[in-house]
């Protein structure tokens, strides 16, 4: 054999070892550990030898199949049709083409249905005689993995397709995707950190991850939603246009996205492809591009599909989300708590339009299992405002690595010597740590504790390095001079913010105790503390067995409220506060159902527009909000609801069905 044949051969069976090596990691253990892009070089290059040379082509070569394995633990399940995937471009030019293509074949009555690429992890359910069958990872294709005791558990699933507006098809195969917010993702990982397990690098390995859990428990805890883009197969129903479909998955109770739009050219697909760009930030979950789907399902069935993708389709994908910098130094920094993360300080790049230079470690365990050291090249994830997450080590090319990091032996911002619990380290300097009391008081004025919107991250950390801030108390004692002393602050902005400060004043029990950062106690906790115990005295006094009766609280969290209130250091700090004149007020008895609550609205109304929604919690007193925050009352939840019920539940916020409000405005005497 020539020596160039030899060496082309050997080319191709290294590339699909590694190829398959990351389909491994990919697929099965949901920890990929290469980039879609870098993947993908490795597949183009592949295919391009085996192209020019044929007689390299092997039958298990990874060319000759869509890429996935089973991992053993699920059934493996045939699905109903195969699930293809999309052809992709990052291109304009490549998509000018496409468009052409579609053009000539189909005439100038082309439409399009443009949808966003959701990035989760694919899946089909299976509905026989309206009833869930299964759920079926996308596997390799044509066949995945049941998991369907897993995806029972996600509410966005129904078990039986609602027939109230249509009736149930015999069969109905759905492709759609499980996607993980951003906010529960970022949650999720920091629940793993903290309990010493490996996070995961994105929301799309995480949603991956939660569905192939043994136990469904696992899953249900997991801030999962399915969202329905395409029927597989369907028996008992027809359709001519692609609208109808998603018009029939929502009839039936599945959710789709609430972006789709119609286009007809390609200055409708740029337009519409630059708009989800720039929503992709605010959207709560991860989308990686837009999907242009030729909308006439007989005009799909006429151009039908290559070995690979339907030529009726087209994903138009997004710059990446992720990519490679060095790391410059790791820093430590103290939070309101006293926990003690090491940060990666990264050389500036830019992240899908952001330029990141930071990326959490998460604790000293961390680091060290992923080995992450000064000048070490590294991957770096990035989505909406979530805090940047390294993803990966990339091997070094040469030279000696710098020694591994270390977690200080002492407070980083007071020098107090640090304790460990679990993976985590702590300064237990509470409140006398400048690092801690900055955070605290930043914690102190936010949102659902004083809300007082003019002290941030650095008017904060100001207040404490000009010594004019040394304990919560002292916030009110400032004066317009004092906040004229520090940078930025002309004479109306400092009167503006002593005022707000001196209205902060008086504020209701639950807001009080969460404002002064108990650990564990969060927002809802709080409002538990406070409906149990009424007064700030009664609180304090409260025995710990009395404290371990509140709902939700534990025994635990009691011992922590009580330790708070008992501590010589966190109790002078509350005395300081109520003597600097923190009046509790009284939750006042108002008129109405809804006075003085906060209202939003999620998912589709039956009754009423959203302006009237919003109209008539005004005339009761309410007042309505676009997102969910800690101060939100009650959420009414419509249909398909979105990520803002996801963000209600974390923060244990009351919802409410349509039904439920429509029966509150009655008891108000309004009729609809
Ligand atoms: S349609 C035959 N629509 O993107 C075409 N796919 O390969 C079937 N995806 O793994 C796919 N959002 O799971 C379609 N709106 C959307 C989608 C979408 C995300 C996924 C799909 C597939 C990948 C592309």
């Amino acid at each position: 054999m020539p020596a160039r044949t030899r060496d082309r051969r050997a080319e191709a069976e290294r590339l699909r070892e590694q190829i398959r090596h990351h389909d491994y990691l990919y697929y099965v253990r949901d920890r990929p550990a290469i980039s879609d892009e870098a993947y993908d070089r490795l597949l183009v290059r592949l295919q391009k030898l085996e192209t020019a040379h044929p007689e390299l082509v092997t039958p298990d070569s990874p060319t000759q199949r869509v890429a996935g394995r089973a991992s053993g633990a699920f059934v493996t399940v045939r699905h109903a049709a195969p699930m293809i995937s999309l052809e992709s471009t990052r291109e304009r030019d490549e998509v000018a083409r496409w468009d052409d293509r579609m053009r000539k074949a189909l005439g100038p009555t082309l439409r399009y249905l443009l949808e966003p690429k959701l990035d989760g992890a694919s899946m089909e359910l299976v509905y026989e005689r309206g009833r869930l069958a299964r759920g079926v990872t996308r596997g390799n294709g044509d066949e995945g993995e049941a998991v369907t005791a897993n995806v029972r558990t996600l509410a966005s699933v129904p078990l039986a397709l609602r027939t109230t507006v249509r009736s149930a098809p015999r069969l109905l195969s759905v492709r759609g995707e499980i996607m993980m917010g951003l906010r529960g993702f970022e949650r999720l990982n920091k629940q793993l950190v903290q309990r010493d397990e490996e996070p995961f690098a994105n929301p799309r390995n995480a949603a991956a991850g939660s569905l192939r859990q043994l136990d469904p428990r696992v899953t249900a805890e997991r801030p999962l939603r399915f969202i329905a883009y395409e029927i597989l197969a369907v028996e008992g129903a027809e359709f001519t246009d692609d609208e109808e479909v998603l018009a029939a998955l929502r009839d039936w109770g599945l959710g789709t996205t609430d972006h789709t739009e119609e286009g007809r050219t390609l200055a409708d697909i740029e337009r519409y492809h630059a708009a989800m760009n720039a929503r992709r930030d605010a959207l709560g979950y991860e989308i990686d591009g837009v999907v242009i789907k030729v909308a006439d399902l007989g005009a799909r069935e006429r151009l039908g599909a290559t070995g690979h993708h339907p030529r009726w389709a087209l994903a138009y994908k997004f710059p990446p989300r992720v990519e490679i910098t060095r790391v410059e130094d790791i820093t430590v920094q103290v939070g309101r708590t006293g926990v003690l993360t090491p940060v990666a300080l990264l050389r500036p790049v830019e992240v899908g339009g952001v330029t990141v230079s930071r990326a959490t470690l998460h604790n000293a365990s961390e680091v060290k299992r992923r080995d992450i050291r000064v000048g070490d090249t590294v991957r770096v994830y990035r989505a909406g405002d979530v805090i940047p997450e390294i993803v990966e080590r990339l091997p070094q090319r040469r030279g000696r690595r710098h020694a591994p990091f270390r977690m200080p032996a002492r407070c980083p911002a007071c020098g107090t010597r640090v304790q460990t619990e679990g993976p985590m380290t702590l300064c237990p300097n509470r409140f006398g740590c400048p690092a801690q009391l900055k955070r605290s008081l930043q914690h102190f004025a936010s949102e659902g504790a004083l809300d007082v919107q003019g002290i941030g991250e650095e008017t904060a950390n100001a207040l404490v390095d000009h010594g004019l801030v040394r304990e919560p108390a002292d916030l009110f004692a400032l004066t317009v001079d004092d906040f004229g002393s520090l940078e930025g602050f002309a004479e109306k902005s400092a009167r503006k913010l002593v005022d707000e400060i001196a209205a902060a004043r008086s504020l209701p029990l639950h807001r009080f105790l969460y404002a002064l950062g108990i650990p564990g106690i969060g927002v809802t906790v709080a409002r538990d503390l406070a409906d149990r115990f009424g007064t700030m005295d009664a609180l304090r006094s409260a025995t710990r067995a009395a404290l371990a009766e509140t709902p939700r609280l534990g025994a635990t969290r009691a011992a922590d409220v009580y330790a708070f209130f008992h501590n010589a250091r966190t109790k002078r700090v509350v005395d300081r506060l109520l003597a600097a004149g923190v009046e509790i007020t009284r939750e006042g008895r108002r008129r109405g159902p809804l006075s003085g609550k906060r209202v939003v609205f999620t998912g589709g109304l039956g009754t009423f527009t959203r302006p009237e929604a919003k109209k008539l919690v005004e005339s009761l007193g309410g007042r309505t909000s676009e997102n969910v925050g800690p101060n939100t009352d009650f959420v009414v939840v419509g249909e398909s609801p979105g990520e803002k019920l996801d963000e209600a539940r974390k923060y244990g916020i009351r919802e409410m069905s349509e039904r439920e409000f429509l029966g509150l405005l009655r008891q108000a005497g309004i009729k609809k």
